[in-house]
């Protein structure tokens, strides 16, 4: 009797997790057919543009920009998801137009995005293609993002500005996930140099950028007499006090990464207290798309950021395959889970056509400015791609 009760019990679970997978396989499927639809219309879009990549849909108009700015690496990096998920050659052939119009950066005046522009399109691109130019390329790219590096402080600098005088030297956590170029850079090369930046650039973020409760603040800005924090506030963000949700995304994201290329126990560690900040939030809501702050009042009217929702999968789904604590992996699974089944949505995704061709709506760049306030950006269409993909390759 208890022999068959453990057999009908199996069979139902197998069956269950059998069902899961294949509807789980269906929403992603039919996803990315929605997702290479906007990318071609965006390709149609952009043709009478050369040399032009898309920023964003604002008021019924696209946007764009110049490769010199620092989202040009995500539209290049989205053609190679959509490509390596299903092989279609003219998605490839626009990969690779798209990322080698970034070549010419290699060339022109350093800033410390060029590890998301470099690592999201050349990075890709080397991993899929594996195009050994693109290695050359990408260590290139890696060495001009150490010329940002100061011994004395132990960081890449982030802006140049010193913003009226009120910054000597600052570091905004977003620059973690710049680490990912100098990684490839410390195992495609002999040199230890870009090793040794990422990783001084990582333990001092860790240091200064970190409160008490595991949030973030956005901007240190280092003394660059003494090489120790004298400022911090916020930029994007709500307060100087407060928790800017994509700001705790990139240190998500950032600290997995960073573990994942290093093996060090203490980027595990901060980013499970990441992952606890958020998931444990109280100001979460139900469907785990984060208020652009937590900090913000909520409700109705606050807007949400599914750019920081989109990265937040991203980064969940991998450090679920990371950390050892069984119940934060099963949290870390749920809640990415649930990201990308409400930006899989109609509230969020949009209909092939619409939106100005980008895929998802309601993503903020600054609010504080007023800039780019409820609207599609190229990093929130990237990183909701590579949780699909990620997401698809645990449901394996
Ligand atoms: N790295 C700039 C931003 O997240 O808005």
């Amino acid at each position: 009797m208890t022999k068959k009760i453990l057999f009908l019990t199996l069979a139902l679970a197998s069956l269950a997790a059998g069902l899961f997978a294949e509807t789980t396989s269906a929403l992603i499927d039919s996803t990315m057919k929605t997702c290479k639809a906007q990318a071609l219309g965006m390709l149609k879009s952009l043709e009478p543009n050369p040399g032009k990549m898309p920023r964003t849909f604002e008021k019924g108009k696209l946007a764009l920009s110049g490769v010199n700015w620092w989202c040009s690496g995500f539209f290049p990096g989205t053609l190679w998801y959509l490509y390596e998920y299903d092989g279609d050659p003219i998605l490839k052939d626009a990969a690779v137009r798209y990322t080698e119009m970034l070549n010419p950066l290699l060339k022109g005046k350093t800033d410390h995005d060029i590890g998301f522009q470099f690592y999201c399109s050349y990075g890709n691109g080397y991993r899929i293609s594996k195009n050994e130019s693109y290695k050359k390329i990408l260590i290139a790219a890696a060495e001009k993002l150490c010329t940002r590096f100061d011994e004395k402080i132990g960081c890449i600098r982030s802006w140049d500005s010193d913003n009226n005088g009120k910054w000597q030297y600052p570091v905004i956590i977003d620059n973690m996930m710049n680490l990912e170029l100098l990684e490839f850079a410390a195992k495609n090369s002999e040199d230890s140099v870009f090793a040794r930046v990422a990783k001084s650039h990582a333990d001092k973020t860790m240091q200064n950028h970190f409160r008490p409760d595991n949030s973030s603040v956005h901007v240190v800005s280092y003394d660059k007499k003494t090489g120790k924090p004298h400022l911090t506030q916020t930029w994007q963000g709500l307060s100087d006090s407060s928790a800017w949700a994509r700001g705790q995304a990139w240190g998500l994201y950032g600290y997995t990464m960073m573990y994942r290329e290093t093996l060090d126990e203490s980027y595990l560690r901060q980013a499970e207290k990441i992952a606890r900040f958020i998931i444990g939030h109280k100001n979460l809501p139900e469907d785990k798309i984060p208020y652009w702050d937590f900090d913000a009042e909520g409700g109705e009217k606050t807007l949400r950021d599914a750019s920081a929702g989109a990265i937040m999968a991203s980064a969940f789904i991998e450090l679920s395959t990371l950390t050892k604590d069984a119940s934060l992996a099963a949290e870390c699974r749920k809640t990415a889970e649930t990201q990308i089944r409400t930006l899989a949505s109609p509230k969020y995704l949009a209909q092939v056509g619409e939106n100005g061709n980008f895929f998802l709506k309601h993503s903020v760049g600054a609010i504080p400015f007023k800039s780019e306030v409820d609207v599609p950006l190229t990093y929130a269409d990237y990183y909701f791609l590579e949780a699909m993909l990620r997401w698809k390759n645990l449901n394996k």
